[in-house]
């Protein structure tokens, strides 16, 4: 028997009464059951509310109607529904709640469907939202209820029934709207601004049981109904309750002897103690993080002393499917045993090649490099060539090279000549680009610029900078090193509908394994037979290999989707636990889900190099790795994501008690991190 259980109390904090609130004559409450009656694959309706006497009215309403009304715990509501669906004998349980009065019986009957499949114990339009925030509808098994009622220990989970049932530790299933809804349609009833939102849907549609697609049909119509929506964030009660729940003081420190011994060995044999700057003991607070890493898997790394981590860097972004991915690593053995440095070039090269042309707007000719550097510097100099220019603009970080570091505040060793060269511009600033352009005239010979990092482009910046570049003769490059990939597979050009003369690639191509690209138009790119832009490893396969089965997994399944939904979740949660704490200015998430930035503020607005430096602490010490941007992976997955959002409640807590004390450094327990140079 499939049993929907509706959710409903008047105790709301932020809207009391709210179940019962008129909408087109009725109690929410009321609607909500008719709508959820209407739906053909439930077999019974009934409501779950406390047992406090201020729910009365609740049992009351439900007789009137004949609905079974089961009455249980206010705090543990997973207990509610166990006890209820039991009393029931459900086989599956529908999950509604009461203040979502546009729920649609469509969509659950195609959610009871999918779950019927019989390869799923919970199905759901939640996983990732693709419907408005507002028909929630989960459909679960009752052995899987079961299951969590027995082993979900924690009070969030506990009082918010689904968030141990959508763990990895079940089979999931999202069912997805076939038309794409844009996010902040939001058609919960939390507070009465809501509420609005509702009675003019009500009313402006028939009394018969109108469909979502009404709904939209009716925003797109009458915008003054659309205007009364506001956004804000899924879930949230859920953050609360982490918050709430979460102990404030500080965690105690991992063992780091094997660590600190490596770096020992290190110092002697290795300048810098590391291989990339980003990865040197020095961009983290000392004494407290890990320094040498011994393995990875999925979204968790170890270190030499065997502490776990969930990892936020990922190896500086490449690791788009997670660390040590089957799939993947045995593309890559399998070329491995073919061979994969050879003396002619291979059929890879240009299977790889091809498939770029097909999937990255401005590709119509490819050349392969290993970093990121090579790409950007290969560009830049085929710019120059094209142009017989040597000026070059640019907006971002692009690599090592002279050209560009040159640029830096850490161009020591680049030739004073060549530093000259290379002028930054302001992002989001059209009248800096112009101003740098008109000084030099018809002297550079390229713009190149990160389309978008951690900021959004204002409307019309990146056309702007276009038409910049064809006004004064020079070529466009889109430095798309950690664009590529997570902002889709076309690159933030595709995202941005602005397409460039050339594009650097590199980062989340293979996985890990070393690959990089430039790519463009045929005119521009023929010039590659002219420069020089060759080197040893430029073709080495086996990475090529990765690449192909990193893209057949992009493009043949929902991990850019998973990624993105995930790195959503986890943004809301900290916005969430940071306004709890009082902190929303001071800490703020930026950027597109799939690769963000953790701002860190003092009250006046400047950035906070100790807020940053003690969360990392904070956050370390309780198993998460970071520098301050969030780079996810398809392996970063909702036990993941939880995991680090029960850490974050406790360091946000932390955080905002030692904030308030005299001397908020006296909490630091090790050097601060030093910047190697900002550029973002
Ligand atoms: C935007 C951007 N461009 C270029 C590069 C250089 O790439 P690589 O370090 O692989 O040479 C980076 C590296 O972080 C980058 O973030």
């Amino acid at each position: 028997m499939i049993v929907a259980l509706i959710q409903a109390r008047m105790g709301s904090t932020r809207f009391p009464g709210k179940s019962l609130v008129d909408v087109a004559g009725h109690p929410m409450l009321w609607q909500v059951i008719e709508r959820v009656r209407a739906a053909a694959t439930v077999d019974k309706v009934v409501v779950a509310t406390t047992d406090k006497p201020s729910d009365d009215p609740i049992a009351a309403l439900c007789g009137d109607e004949g609905i079974p009304c089961f009455r249980g715990s206010a705090d543990d509501v997973l207990d509610r529904f166990y006890q209820a669906a039991r009393a029931h004998q459900a086989d599956a349980i529908v999950r509604i709640t009461g203040d979502c009065p546009l729920i649609d019986p469509a969509v659950i009957d195609k959610i009871v469907s999918r779950f019927r499949h019989g390869d799923c114990d919970y199905a759901s339009n939640v996983l990732r939202y693709t419907y408005p925030d507002g028909l929630d509808t989960e459909v679960f098994s009752f052995s899987a209820l079961e299951a969590a009622w027995r082993e979900a220990s924690s009070p969030a989970e506990r009082e918010h029934v689904t968030p141990y049932l959508r763990s990895e530790k079940f089979r999931r299933a999202n069912v997805e709207s076939e038309i794409p809804v844009a996010r902040g349609c939001r058609w919960t009833v939390d507070d009465p601004e809501d509420l609005e939102f509702v009675r003019k849907a009500y009313a402006g549609l028939p009394r018969q049981c109108f469909g979502y697609r009404d709904v939209l049909d009716l925003m797109r119509r009458k915008p003054e109904v659309a205007g009364a929506q506001c956004e804000t964030i899924s879930n949230e009660g859920y953050y609360c309750s982490l918050y709430n729940q979460a102990k404030a003081g500080s965690a105690a420190k991992r063992p780091l002897a094997k660590s600190v011994e490596w770096l020992e060995r290190s110092k002697r044999v290795i300048p810098g103690c590391a291989q990339t700057f980003s990865k040197g003991h020095t961009q983290y607070v000392q004494g407290v993080a890990p320094i040498f890493l011994s393995r990875g898997k999925g979204c968790r790394v170890w270190d030499v002393d065997g502490n776990e981590y969930i990892d936020y860097v990922q190896g500086l972004l490449p690791n788009i499917l997670g660390y040590a991915h089957e799939e993947v690593n045995q593309a890559v053995s399998a070329q491995l045993a073919e061979g994969h440095s050879f003396s002619l070039p291979h059929p890879l090269e240009v299977q790889l090649a091809e498939r770029l042309t097909r999937l990255i707007p401005c590709a119509e000719m490819v050349r392969f490099g290993k970093n990121g550097s090579d790409a950007t510097s290969g560009a830049v100099r085929a710019a120059r060539a094209l142009t017989g220019r040597d000026r070059i603009a640019c907006c971002g970080y692009h690599g090592w090279q002279d050209w560009y570091v040159g640029s830096t505040a850490r161009n020591a060793g680049v030739p004073v000549a060549v530093r000259g060269l290379t002028h930054p511009f302001r992002y989001n600033d059209l009248s800096s680009l112009n101003a740098l352009l008109d000084q030099h005239p018809n002297e550079f010979a390229g713009l190149i610029l990160e389309p978008m990092n951690f900021e959004e482009p204002i409307p019309g910046f990146l056309e702007g900078v276009k038409e910049l570049a064809r006004k004064h003769g020079a070529l466009l490059i889109f430095d798309e090193i950690c664009s590529g990939f997570h902002f889709g597979l076309g690159g933030a050009q595709e995202l941005f509908g602005v397409t460039p003369d050339m594009a650097c690639f590199g980062k989340a191509m293979g996985n890990g394994f070393p690959i990089a690209c430039v790519v463009g138009r045929a005119d521009v790119m023929g010039v590659f037979d002219e420069i020089f832009y060759s080197f040893t490893f430029a073709g080495e396969v086996a990475s090529m290999a990765a690449a192909m089965k990193v893209l057949d997994i992009l493009e043949g399944s929902d991990a850019l989707a998973r990624i993105e939904a995930n790195g959503r979740t986890l943004q809301d949660g900290i916005k969430v636990l940071a306004k709890q704490a009082g902190l929303q200015g001071q800490l703020e998430p930026i950027g597109r889900p799939q690769w963000s930035l953790l701002k860190f503020r003092n009250p006046d607005g400047s950035e906070s190099q100790l807020l940053k430096n003690l969360f990392q602490q904070e956050a370390l010490k309780r198993g998460i790795l970071l520098l301050a941007t969030h780079n996810m992976s398809a392996a970063h997955d909702l036990v993941a994501i939880q995991q680090t959002l029960s850490a974050y409640a406790e360091v946000i807590k932390t955080l905002a008690g030692w904030l308030g004390d005299s001397n908020p450094a006296s909490h630091l327990e090790g050097a601060m991190a030093q910047p190697v140079f900002r550029v973002r």
